[in-house]
């Protein structure tokens, strides 16, 4: 499936307007591919009670969810220069948990892979390895 970043960095800059960022001022939209061919989105929520605040990232993978499901082929976040920003750890995490394999991520040092940005990640796979025995 061939990726249009223009597009997806386009859909990420929509989605800052959906940010409620009044505590940081940091505005975060993200984008990104679905293996159908959708595009989802999501923008961070912050919260007066600063730790509970929501990443850009959980607003999307809860966009897959409920129109869907799937899995991510390619990701675009931004700040709200348009700049594009590396998603933190916790959201690589999440990201991982949907990835289609081979999973492309644009970032500050250029397209990588889901498990460049997050080697030996942990996944539903060591739990399904755990079960079993
Ligand atoms: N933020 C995201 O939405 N995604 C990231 O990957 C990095 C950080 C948000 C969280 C907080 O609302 C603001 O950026 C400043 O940390």
């Amino acid at each position: 499936m061939s990726v249009d970043w223009d597009v997806l960095r386009a859909k990420a800059n929509e989605a800052l307007g959906w940010s409620y960022s009044p505590y940081s001022n940091f505005p975060v939209g993200a984008a990104a591919l679905v293996d159908d061919g959708r595009i989802v989105q999501g923008a961070n929520v912050e919260n007066a009670s600063y730790g509970v605040g929501l990443c850009a990232e959980c607003g999307l993978v809860s966009n897959l969810a409920a129109t869907g499901g799937g899995k991510l082929v390619a990701f675009s976040c931004v700040d709200g220069h348009g700049n594009v920003l590396m998603p933190c750890g916790r959201c690589r995490q999440l990201l991982y948990e949907f990835s289609a394999p081979g999973m492309l991520l644009e970032t500050v040092s250029g397209i990588k892979t889901i498990d460049e940005v997050l080697p030996d990640a942990f996944g539903p796979r060591q739990l399904e390895e755990y079960s079993r025995g």
